[in-house]
């Protein structure tokens, strides 16, 4: 490589830990050493450094796979570099690769699991952090193996515009759905729409967000691809399709929130424990009631299955008997035994 490497660089590092929505001076840029790379190292320069939202579950040790930031650290993240200097078997000076080399102008790596080698023929190398990294692969698994979309069907994803829910929207029309966006103001609609090529796109900053989805999914959504959470995710969800699926993957409208949680259960758990949410009627289920039966009325009699009523005596005594049922004061079945 013509380029010599330098013997320091600039490199970003954590200043204090943010309050709420993080802040420029959050951050500080400072002068560090270039390393020099080990024996199956390589040292690379980096061309592309990737923002993502994980990035602040990370500084905030809330990230489920990433060491928290200490301040002083440089920030971490991925990178697409060219290897400069290498003592790698794979990897030779001019290469171009996914690294992790973090908010810094050189890094080295030691051929992690992540790390990728670019192919700048194939597609822009900054795609490989993009589109064609982490953020569309995300897209592509969350859409196709978890929403599993089928063609007519209206697939609604918000946070539209970026890098997640743009992917979304157009592998589901390619998937011959219809692709609905959720993005924040005109111009990222209008993006979303002449860009993307979703059929629509409703901003969520302006009007009723729920009248605006009944208008724009008049048969409802059969899949929403979440990426914010909150309200956004509150209104859609009051919008679903009979047999709807929503693909949690991302909850934006929250990663700032140093304050205490908003009311209602969190669902961040449930998309790091990659949990299936289903929903239940019973009266779908009556072609099940012959083999329901049959096991369960032997196990009674077999005493395998047992049962408890709280049973109150006499009509007059219904309503108590059912306000003492909403309090949860019942032990049992909740019974009236009329006379
Ligand atoms: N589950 C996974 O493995 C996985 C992997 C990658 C990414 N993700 C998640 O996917 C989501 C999108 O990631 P991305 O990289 O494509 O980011 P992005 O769309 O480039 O940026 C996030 C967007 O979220 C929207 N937003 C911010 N605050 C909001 C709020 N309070 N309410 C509603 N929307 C808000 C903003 O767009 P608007 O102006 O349009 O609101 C912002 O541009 C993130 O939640 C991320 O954490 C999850």
């Amino acid at each position: 490589m013509s380029r010599t490497i330098p013997e320091t660089q600039r490199q970003v590092q954590l200043r204090r830990y943010p309050e709420g929505v993080p802040e420029t001076s959050d951050f500080e840029l400072a002068e560090g050493p270039v390393p020099q790379p080990a024996d199956g190292e390589f040292l690379s320069r980096t061309l592309y450094l990737s923002l993502d939202p994980y990035l602040r579950g990370v500084i905030s040790g809330r990230h489920l796979y990433a060491e928290k930031v200490s301040t002083g650290d440089v920030m971490p993240g991925r990178t697409v570099a060219q290897v400069v200097d290498s003592r790698h078997p794979d990897f030779a000076p001019g290469d171009t690769a996914v690294c992790s080399n973090g908010w810094q102008e050189y890094g080295l790596s030691t051929g992690a699991i992540d790390l990728r080698k670019l192919d700048p023929e194939a597609a822009p190398v900054s795609t490989g952090i993009g589109i064609l990294g982490m953020p569309g692969l995300t897209a592509w698994a969350g859409l196709l193996h978890l929403g599993e979309p089928m063609p007519g069907e209206t697939v609604l994803v918000s946070a539209a515009c970026g890098p997640v829910g743009s992917m979304v929207g157009q592998l589901a029309r390619i998937a011959g759905c219809q692709a609905v966006g959720i993005a924040g103001g005109p111009e990222k609609c209008a993006i979303v729409k002449d860009e993307f090529r979703f059929a629509e796109c409703i901003d969520y900053k302006t009007g009723d967000l729920g009248d605006k989805l009944k208008a724009a999914c008049p048969e409802g959504i059969d899949i929403y691809f979440d990426n914010v959470g909150g309200d956004v995710l509150t209104a859609a969800m009051a919008n679903l399709a009979q047999g709807a699926r929503v693909v949690l993957c991302g909850m934006m409208s929250g990663y700032n929130n140093t304050g205490p949680p908003p009311p209602g259960p969190s669902l961040i758990p449930l998309v790091m424990a990659r949990a299936t949410v289903r929903g239940l009627v019973v009266y779908d289920h009556e072609d099940k009631q012959q083999d329901f039966l049959r096991a369960c009325t032997r196990w009674l009699q077999e005493g395998r299955i047992r049962y408890r009523e709280d049973i109150a005596e006499g009509i007059e005594e219904a309503p108590d008997a059912f306000c003492r049922l909403m309090r949860g004061k019942n032990v049992g079945k909740a019974l009236v035994q009329f006379a």
